[in-house]
């Protein structure tokens, strides 16, 4: 079972959920060629600190920073460092804050500079699965439902790799709760939606193959043959009829379309 939540909880995990938003709004405002990873991860480092709260994943079973930035064919939990941010390089970034007792857990995908039509197609399907599969999250649903629709969007119509082996999940006082959200399933099978469970929704898509391999840091996951790969991710509340989005991109989207160095011609 999904951890209950009352309307008061929802909305001090929303403050957490608005916060990550935040987080990576200044990141895509710093986002440009020339740049290292580090440097993004000790400005969101101190960002979040000076909001009160905690970078959840520093430290989280010994990951050692504030965000996860995957590169290219990177899909997900790569280490921020001194590598140097080029021209088309795909940039997914992940980042967890926790504060008043509550996780907000957000991932958003830019492409720095030019790229290619096959690309932007890639992150533009990937960010509507996204919605796709939260269009699912209502009561009464099962997480199968959520699954099918993603995979069904991005597979079946588009021939994108689902990955498999990272799922979405419940998330409030613990970053990972029940139910968990696999980006593929069977309509109607999984565990049942309730009112006012908080999930994380998070397609993981790559350009080729859903099979993956892990670097020998032990956390960042590229594709196993090195196609492209892109991650969305938001924390919606089920709800009667329709999902209540915690997260937000717009400002986000607003910081993307005003930075020059970034592709947002996609959408
Ligand atoms: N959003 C990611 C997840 O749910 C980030 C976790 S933080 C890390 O798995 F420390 F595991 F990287
Ligand atoms: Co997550």
């Amino acid at each position: 079972m999904g951890i209950y939540k009352s309307d008061e909880e929802v909305a001090v995990q929303q403050e957490s959920c608005l916060l990550v938003s935040a987080t990576i709004t200044e990141v895509a405002k710093l986002l440009k060629p020339g740049i290292t990873t580090i440097s993004l991860d000790q400005m969101a480092e101190t960002f979040i600190r000076d909001n009160g709260a905690i970078p959840s994943c520093k430290g989280y079973h010994g990951f050692p920073y504030s965000l996860c930035i995957s590169i290219n064919e990177e899909v997900v939990h790569g280490f921020p460092g001194n590598r140097i941010l080029k021209d088309g390089d795909i940039v997914s970034i992940d980042t967890v804050v926790y504060k008043n007792g509550f996780h907000g857990d957000h991932a958003y995908t830019f492409i720095v500079g030019e790229t290619t039509k096959e690309i932007l197609d890639l992150v533009r399907i990937t960010k509507e699965s996204l919605y796709v599969g939260i269009s699912q999250a209502v009561t009464g649903n099962r997480t199968g439902d959520i699954g099918y629709a993603i995979e069904n969007y991005t597979y079946g119509q588009h021939g994108y790799g689902v990955i498999r082996d990272f799922v979405g999940h419940g998330v409030g006082r613990e970053m990972h709760e029940d139910p968990q959200i696999p980006n593929y399933g069977f309509r109607g099978k999984g565990k049942k939606l309730t009112e006012n469970m908080v999930l994380a929704i998070e397609p993981m898509i790559t350009m080729g193959t859903n099979r993956i391999n892990m670097l020998d840091d032990g956390w960042t996951v590229i594709s196993a043959d090195r196609s492209p790969a892109v991650h969305f991710e938001h924390n919606i509340c089920v709800k009667k009829g329709a999902p209540l989005i915690l997260s937000d991109f717009a400002p986000i989207e607003a910081a993307e379309k005003k930075n020059i160095n970034l592709n947002s011609s996609y959408y």
